[in-house]
């Protein structure tokens, strides 16, 4: 039930943002809404709370390994870092607060995604076994657990790993990135990336889910260049296929990565309050590092360490909190990682 009112709540979100994206007049105001609301929660979680009960991080995202398969042209990954999986510690010493601690009862999603690609994780069946060990858990002491998205570039999803991954019924939502509209395209924009797997992939993991009677649902995330239209009319009738075997899509546009990617053009915004990732997202690195958004693929706006720091102090930290404050005077453009991100 929980799980489908998230679903819910994220097509209305998209619809809306379809809707009224750059709108003169309605998305201003949309955007003076969400600062209001960033307000209030300041207000609330760290003012009122002092960040010592609740939570106002709705999401947590886990990079499971930092490397890549694929070189999106896109993507600001960098591929010459150091390469790095989750271990089984830094996993579980995050996932037991689900167990320990109500105020993670206020995290509503992991993302199972940063940068690189999950599926190249060695021990990523038994990392998925852990979550479910504490998903089954929390359920056992009546306790909320978050609903898990799994992203990834579907190129390594073979039927074996499907089934697997169906088995183990850790995931409730996996989502799948592909772009281009043309199996031309796609494997113009996603350097490694061949479309006929791909398909197969997509159209395998949907044919078991259904075999297997799983009530896991898919989605996709697609960005469409700024030339073309943002629907699927258009498209090569493959990926119409793709798009019509799932149960929501989102088609966007391409975005800088916090001005990371300074090829990618977009429309400079005035400044408004807040942030709502920063707000409700924190990201959970291998090595242990927590980031303050998913817009950091490169680990430039770390704040701190879960195997020193615990989570929540993390969470209330003098940076972060340091941070909070000056969205919410309006002065992002002092914080060194934000200050090129017009995104959010
Ligand atoms: C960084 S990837 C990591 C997960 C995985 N490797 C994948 O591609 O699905 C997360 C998401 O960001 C999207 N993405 C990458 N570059 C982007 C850009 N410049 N603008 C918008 N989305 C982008 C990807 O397509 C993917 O859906
Ligand atoms: S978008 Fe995903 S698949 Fe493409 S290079 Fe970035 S991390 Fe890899
Ligand atoms: S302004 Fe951009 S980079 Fe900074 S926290 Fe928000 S989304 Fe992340």
């Amino acid at each position: 039930m929980a799980f489908e009112i998230g679903h819910m709540y994220i097509r209305l979100k998209l619809f809306f943002k379809r809707l009224f994206y750059q709108r003169p007049v309605i998305w201003p105001i949309l955007e003076f809404l969400q600062g209001l609301k960033y307000a209030v929660n300041y207000y609330y979680y760290y003012g009122l709370l002092d960040g010592k009960k609740g939570l106002s991080v709705r999401e947590v995202n886990i990079e499971f390994a930092s490397q890549c398969n694929l070189r999106c042209k896109f993507c600001s990954l960098d591929h010459d870092k150091p390469k790095q999986v989750i271990s089984d510690e830094i996993l579980e010493k995050f996932l037991k607060g689900f167990v320990t601690n109500k105020r993670y009862s206020g995290i509503k999603r992991i993302n199972l995604y940063n940068g690189g690609e999950i599926l190249l994780h060695p021990k990523r069946m038994d990392m998925l076994r852990m979550i479910k060990k504490y998903k089954d858990l929390a359920r056992s002491k009546n306790l909320a657990f978050p609903e898990v998205h799994m992203l990834t570039n579907g190129m390594l999803l073979r039927e074996k790993l499907a089934e697997e991954i169906i088995e183990i019924d850790a995931v409730d939502l996996l989502g799948v990135s592909f772009d281009g509209g043309t199996p031309e395209w796609f494997e113009e924009m996603r350097v490694n990336a061949k479309w006929p797997p791909f398909y197969e992939n997509i159209k395998g993991f949907d044919r078991i889910r259904k075999e297997k009677g799983s009530a896991v649902k898919m989605c996709a995330i697609s960005c469409i260049p700024s030339d073309k239209e943002r629907s699927t009319e258009w498209m090569h009738p493959e990926f119409q296929e793709i798009y019509g075997l799932l149960d929501w899509y989102e088609l966007r546009r391409f975005h800088n990565w916090a001005g990371e990617i300074e090829e990618i053009k977009i429309p400079e915004k005035k400044h408004k309050i807040g942030c709502t990732l920063l707000m409700e997202q924190m990201v959970l690195l291998p090595n242990g590092d927590i980031t303050i958004c998913c817009n950091d693929l490169n680990s430039k706006a770390v704040i701190g360490n879960i195997t020193q720091t615990d989570f929540l102090d993390i969470y209330n930290g003098k940076t972060r909190r340091e941070y909070l404050k000056l969205h919410l005077q309006g002065k992002k453009n002092e914080i060194e990682f934000c200050k090129g991100c017009e995104t959010f």
